[in-house]
């Protein structure tokens, strides 16, 4: 199956949001991610629904919403109101998953299930039965344009097989430090979903986009 790209329009320019939104999606976005940050998860305030709300109406690409927030339960509603497609939580946020990923079904949404870095695969495992996405963060998350932590390749590659042996329906979601230069490995250890911010916005995004589609495919062809 052909890889996705998720842009990332965290590094987009906000000054003309709506320009760049359009961008990414001529140049065949697959997915608009929206990096939630609360001031309190991770140490830094991004968007909430007001702009979800505000660029939904420019596309009906995907909207995949990125909630790195200390009780994501507290804003299922909102985001799904705003018109997220999904819904991705982290399992280290204050709150009961399997709770938060019901409320998010509730809620017409796609829910997804994040990893930091840090956190070891077994902790997805309880939720993957109930999840859509499984998002495998490659960078501490807070901040755009961190570099790619290589040492994440092999979890990405455990929870390929898992997922695999056990035939979940579960799409394979990575974030952090993912350009034209990082795309093979995380698409060769079995991505399904790449997202990238610097690595699309805000210059070129057309040309960036095809150069890390190009490498992912070749790295996922290889791959089967
Ligand atoms: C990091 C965010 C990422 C970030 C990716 O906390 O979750 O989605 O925007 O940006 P790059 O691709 O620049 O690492
Ligand atoms: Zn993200």
């Amino acid at each position: 199956m052909a890889i996705k790209i998720a842009a990332s329009i965290l590094s987009a320019r906000f000054d003309r949001l709506g320009e760049q939104v359009k961008e990414a999606v001529d140049a065949g976005a697959d997915l608009l991610h929206l990096d939630v940050m609360d001031g309190h998860f991770v140490p830094n305030l991004t968007m909430g629904p007001v702009i979800v709300k505000a660029i939904r109406p420019l596309t009906r690409v995907p909207f995949d919403a990125h909630l790195m927030v200390t009780r994501p339960q507290d804003f299922v509603k909102a985001f799904a109101e705003a018109g997220v497609d999904d819904l991705t939580v982290h399992v280290e946020s204050d709150h009961d998953p399997h709770t938060t990923i019901a409320a998010i079904r509730e809620a017409g949404v796609k829910p997804g299930i994040v990893l930091n870095p840090a956190t070891p695969f077994e902790k997805a495992v309880p939720y993957l039965k109930e999840v859509d996405l499984l998002l495998v963060m490659t960078v501490h998350p807070g901040f755009a344009g961190q570099a790619f932590r290589a040492d994440v390749l092999p979890k990405i590659r455990e929870a390929r097989s898992f997922i695999d042996r056990n035939r979940l329906r579960v799409e394979l979601q990575v974030d952090g430090g993912i350009k034209a230069d990082t795309a093979a490995a995380v698409a060769g250890a079995g991505a399904d979903i790449l997202v990238s911010g610097s690595g699309v916005f805000p210059d070129h995004v057309a040309e960036n986009i095809a150069r890390i589609r190009k490498v992912a495919d070749e790295a996922a062809r290889g791959r089967s």
